[in-house]
């Protein structure tokens, strides 16, 4: 199954000059988002996990799915002052933009194994950051996981010490 058929490409989103990678078409057929699951529990065999971490917000939607899949817990990290309970933070640069990223205290026990899911690697600092929330809590990271990296923004670089996989690279 050809995935690239089900990301869809807006024009000047959300600024001009950026080409946004929809995903919703993706979402929306149930094939597709079986195939991209197979990819990824494929590409997970014998990698175990504790908990998978997803990202707000568009990490929420494969991120539960393979905690589930997965028999792992799910923990998802935040903007700012959207969790409830005690929060550890780290602010990053965006493709377009600055922001930080929140999670629970004690989200992670020391020497879990975890998953970071989000939907796209660009620039690479959301991923950077999550990483540094990850190890604050003394979670070891198995792997960063993506639907899509974006190679020519060379996210890869800042977080290269960590494996990382992603079945769809433009
Ligand atoms: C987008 C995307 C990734 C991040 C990637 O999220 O979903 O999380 O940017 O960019 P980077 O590698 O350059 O950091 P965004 O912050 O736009 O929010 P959303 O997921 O809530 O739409
Ligand atoms: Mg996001």
């Amino acid at each position: 199954m050809e995935l690239n058929k089900y990301i869809r490409d807006i024009q000047d989103f959300p600024k001009q000059g950026i080409i946004f990678k929809d995903i919703t078409p993706l979402l929306s057929n149930p094939e597709a988002v079986n195939k991209c699951m197979e990819l990824f529990i494929d590409n997970l065999k014998n990698k175990k996990i504790d908990k998978v971490v997803g990202v707000e917000s568009r990490g929420f939607f494969f991120g539960m799915l393979l905690a589930n899949r997965l028999n792992a817990g799910f923990i998802p990290v935040r903007k700012p002052n959207k969790l409830p309970y005690e929060t550890i933070s780290s602010s990053y640069a965006l493709e377009y933009g600055t922001d930080t990223l929140e999670m629970h205290i004690d989200a992670i026990q020391q020497g879990e194994r975890i998953l970071i899911h989000d939907d796209v690697l660009a620039t690479g600092g959301t991923a950077k950051a999550v990483c540094e929330l990850v190890e604050k809590l003394g979670g070891e990271i198995v792997q960063c996981n993506f639907l899509m990296e974006l190679s020519f923004l060379n996210g890869r670089q800042k977080i290269n010490q960590y494996d990382i996989y992603s079945p769809l690279v433009y």
